[in-house]
């Protein structure tokens, strides 16, 4: 019979790898005592034989895993996000009492998040969605955390999430995002920006490859020494060691054995369907979902792929040149896709109430998640220069760079154009910084053709009111307010 005294102060339901893993952080920290449950008791079972200095208390029941919590209890599910994770909620709200803690460390899709804390705050128990970013390795030896939920429940959380969390210059890379759904909110942009800064360098591969001829393996190399300056990264990191892999079965280079098709679990489509909802343009991201959907269509590739495109075979002339350029058209484009992430959370914020300090998110992206980059620094100082930042690619720091980035940015575009070289981030990306900087754009002509249409009516850029033109008359303009 497990000891029932209440000896956790933390408790972990779902012991797959990352909630096991997770636990085993937990567990590893001083101050921490971790109850665990899993669905199957022979799954509990395995991972606490299998880390007995975790020192865990293992529960058959979800009334032996409540008994095994301290007051208040806190508990964090990491099971499969949807019907699963809600099946569990409704067992632990049935175990608990008013002024514990259940947490969502799933990928929950923030709405959801929202939907969840009201109803489980009206049994007086806290709900918490929090964002954990790293993956399994993350998870085991400290990932970026963005929890959401009340002050109350973060009284509890703060000093365990502290004690698991990524360090970065020194600090923990865990912050308490906002209220209800923030946690799950600012993580979906994360991944958002996840699939953006994958595309781009997938891009960046491809325009080197397919520009220059180099190897996997020689390419590997030039990332390998990009993730030495500004695009220190994780992603950079983990990309040459993907292209320096060779499959063991046919000795070829593995990402050639690859089938080009990606998946997605969903994340950076509810980025990119929330920022359609509150009207913020987020083309890098888009770009990178969209192409992952592309990339899934074999039977419309199949049929499309004897369509014409440049008629010779397309080489740079200045291969070296050419791969500076590229790494300086990621590094602009990297920028955009950041800038409109943080354009996302900003808006997010103000049409949920959230009070998300952007230099605080910057700061726990720094360590333990996918996006975990050098750049982070640059952002963090930009928020902290100016909180009120209107745009994060207007920073001085961001000005500079892209600024010394655009030649080569455009040469970029222009050469994947004429070598036929789908390179939709890259091309967005730059659009977009051509529409933000432009100071005339043909909205104007969209505003004349829904007025024509639909009577929609427009504004004027040299007097105040809104304006209708009677199309079908004499076309003499007429204030809107004085249509007929
Ligand atoms: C993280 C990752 C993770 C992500 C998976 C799958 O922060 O650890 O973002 O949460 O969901 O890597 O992502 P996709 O299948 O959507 O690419």
């Amino acid at each position: 019979m497990a000891d029932t005294t209440a000896q956790a102060n933390i408790g972990v339901v779902g012991l797959a790898v990352m909630g096991s893993n997770l636990a085993r952080n937990l567990a590893s920290r001083e101050g921490n005592r971790v109850a665990v449950y899993n669905r199957t008791w022979e799954r509990t079972e395995g991972v606490v034989e299998a880390f007995p200095d975790a020192e865990f208390i293992p529960a058959r029941t979800m009334e032996e895993f409540a008994a095994s919590l301290k007051k208040p209890r806190a508990a964090i599910i990491m099971v499969k996000a949807g019907r699963p994770t809600d099946a569990v909620i409704e067992e632990l709200t049935r175990v608990f009492e008013p002024g514990d803690i259940i947490v969502d460390g799933g990928n929950a899709l923030f709405t959801d998040t929202i939907r969840r804390e009201k109803a489980v705050r009206e049994t007086g128990i806290n709900f918490v969605g929090a964002g954990i970013s790293g993956g399994e390795e993350g998870a085991l030896k400290g990932p970026s955390i963005m929890p959401g939920g009340s002050a109350e429940a973060w009284e509890t959380l703060g000093p365990i999430f502290r004690s698991i969390a990524a360090i970065a210059e020194g600090e923990p890379c865990v912050t308490h995002v906002g209220t209800d759904g923030a946690g799950h909110f600012v993580k979906m942009i994360h991944n958002g920006i996840e699939y953006a800064d994958m595309q781009l360098i997938a891009e960046a591969y491809d325009l080197i490859r397919r520009g220059t001829g180099k190897s996997p393996a020689e390419i590997a190399e030039i990332f390998a020494e990009w993730n030495k300056g500004e695009l220190e990264s994780y992603l950079i990191e983990i990309t040459a060691e993907v292209l320096r892999q060779v499959d063991a079965e046919t000795g070829k280079p593995l990402v050639d054995v690859i089938l080009d098709q990606a998946g997605a679990k969903g994340t950076g489509a509810w980025t990119v369907q929330t920022a359609l909802d509150l009207g913020i343009p987020v083309s890098g991201i888009a770009e990178a979902v969209f192409a992952r959907s592309l990339s899934s269509k074999p039977a419309q590739r199949a049929a499309a792929s004897n369509l014409p495109g440049p008629a010779e075979e397309w080489t740079v002339d200045d291969p070296e040149g050419f791969i500076e350029d590229v790494r300086q058209a990621l590094y602009a484009s990297k920028i955009v896709a950041y800038s409109q992430g943080f354009d996302e959370i900003v808006a997010g914020a103000e049409q949920y109430g959230w009070d998300i300090k952007k230099g605080e998110i910057a700061k726990i992206w720094r360590g333990g998640c996918i996006i975990r980059a050098q750049f982070l620094n640059r952002i963090t100082e930009a928020y902290e220069d100016d909180p009120g930042l209107v745009a994060l690619l207007t920073a001085p720091y961001f000005r500079r760079a892209l600024t010394e980035a655009e030649p080569a940015w455009r040469r970029v575009v222009i050469a994947a154009v004429q070598g036929g070289i789908p390179s939709p981030a890259f091309s967005s990306s730059l659009a977009y910084y051509d529409g933000l900087r432009a100071d005339r754009l043909p909205a104007a002509l969209v505003q004349g053709q829904r007025d024509f249409f639909g009577a929609h009516t427009y504004r004027r850029v040299d007097k105040e009111g809104t304006f209708h033109t009677l199309w079908s008359g004499d076309r003499s303009e007429v204030a809107a307010t004085d249509t007929h």
